[in-house]
């Protein structure tokens, strides 16, 4: 990674807030081209068979008395422990058992233990098995259709919705890709894609053919990064009047006595339409985030509640906006970026069991195109533009 362009990678920001641990966010991967490359929860992986031949130096070598061997287990593997007098194998995988004389327990003379690996190694070990893997290496087709869901994929660099792409791997193993952006959307109707595929060739495109898709003079996407992408589970769509809602903490580098501090100095919210909820640009409003509150909040509370419920939420909103504050804009200045504005974005959803409401972080935005004027008005106070900002304490950097 260049030095000073950590702040704006959404991976970096996201490592950042799971480290914070107290505001939620989706589960993330990170993606070079169209292969994951590893990613922050336990994924499922199912393992059909495991080719050994890698691991059999490693399996003859370890025939030391003392040892004890385990290769995925006594089900679907083998366990073995090294004697004197031989390698106690035990095994319920019938290809290690039919090397076993078909004994579920076999001990194989020490003379004979590398014969026996170089038998076992010679074929796929049959696994049938699923298990948690953190770092499963793998291609975007490969990985999704083990894990049937809702996924976005986006450029790791801040992109304002330009080739976000959200992918569903359906439970009948084929995969879709739609996009908000109107580029990215026409390119991925139009392309070639190959029935047999199922999908996987127009996912893959999604992440390596941007150049070809997104539009350069505006989208801002550094060169080097267009084949970076960040791969999230869906956060859920909780709509009220048909929109979504996405508050934005503003944070804002202040003067004060003793110098210069970054004070919180309001929220508004993005109020979004779009079916995939990832707008480009100039499409979606802004409102005061207490407006959107009322809205979000009047068909899941009793009415006379509601006063009550919007101040509730509000106050939690920018308790949490706080304590990322606290520890962000430290952060931001170790990696020797200096910047005077950001927005702590996060997306408004509904937990009916617990019948409250979440805000799972979405990013920070460091440089705030554009606020809609009523938002702007009502709901930050002392709000200045980002050339004001730089005439008053210098230019940004990072
Ligand atoms: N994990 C996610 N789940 C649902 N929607 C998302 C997710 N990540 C991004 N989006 C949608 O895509 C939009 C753009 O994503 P964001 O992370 O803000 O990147 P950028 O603004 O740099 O394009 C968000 O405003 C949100 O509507
Ligand atoms: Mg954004």
């Amino acid at each position: 990674m260049p030095p000073g362009t950590g702040i704006r990678d959404k991976v970096w920001q996201r490592l950042v807030v799971e480290e914070m641990g107290h505001l939620s966010q989706p589960g993330f991967a990170v993606m070079i081209g169209s292969r994951v490359e590893g990613c922050s929860a336990p994924w499922l992986v199912r393992v059909g068979a495991v080719d050994c031949r890698p691991t059999a130096a490693t399996l003859r070598s370890a025939a030391v008395p003392g040892a004890i061997i385990v290769v995925e287990g006594v089900d679907a593997g083998f366990a073995a422990e090294v004697r004197t007098d031989g390698v106690r194998v035990v095994s319920r995988n019938s290809h290690v058992a039919a090397r076993l004389n078909g004994a579920a327990e076999h001990l194989v003379p020490l003379a004979q233990w590398n014969q026996f690996v170089s038998d076992l190694c010679e074929q796929p070990l049959p696994l049938g098995i699923t298990k948690a893997a953190y770092n499963p290496a793998a291609e975007l087709g490969d990985a999704l259709r083990e894990c049937p869901g809702s996924y976005i994929l986006k450029p790791r660099y801040g992109s304002n919705g330009v080739g976000v792409v959200r992918i569903v791997s359906h439970a009948d193993g084929s995969l879709t890709a739609e996009s908000d952006c109107p580029d990215t959307a026409l390119y991925l109707e139009e392309f070639p894609h190959d029935p047999r595929q199922r999908g996987r060739d127009v996912i893959a495109a999604a992440a390596t053919h941007r150049p070809r898709f997104v539009d350069r003079a505006s989208a801002g996407l550094p060169e080097w990064a267009m084949g970076l992408s960040i791969l999230e589970e869906e956060i859920r769509q909780d709509r009220a009047d048909g929109s979504l809602f996405e508050p934005r903490i503003v944070v804002q580098r202040m003067k004060t006595d003793s110098g210069e501090t970054f004070a919180i100095i309001g929220a508004i919210c993005k109020r979004i339409d779009t079916s995939v909820g990832a707008s480009v640009a100039r499409d979606f409003r802004e409102e005061p985030l207490d407006v959107s509150l009322g809205r979000f909040l009047r068909p899941r509370v009793p009415s006379a509640d509601l006063t009550d419920w919007v101040r509730r939420v509000r106050n939690e909103i920018f308790a949490a906006g706080e304590r990322v504050r606290d520890v962000v804009v430290p952060l931001v200045e170790a990696r020797g970026a200096r910047i005077h504005q950001f927005g702590i974005d996060c997306r408004l959803c509904w937990n009916q069991a617990e019948h409250r409401v979440a805000f799972p972080f979405l990013e920070f935005q460091f440089g705030i195109g554009r606020i809609d004027q009523t938002a702007l008005d009502t709901s930050l106070v002392g709000y200045q533009t980002g050339e004001q900002l730089r005439s008053r304490f210098g230019p940004e950097t990072g």
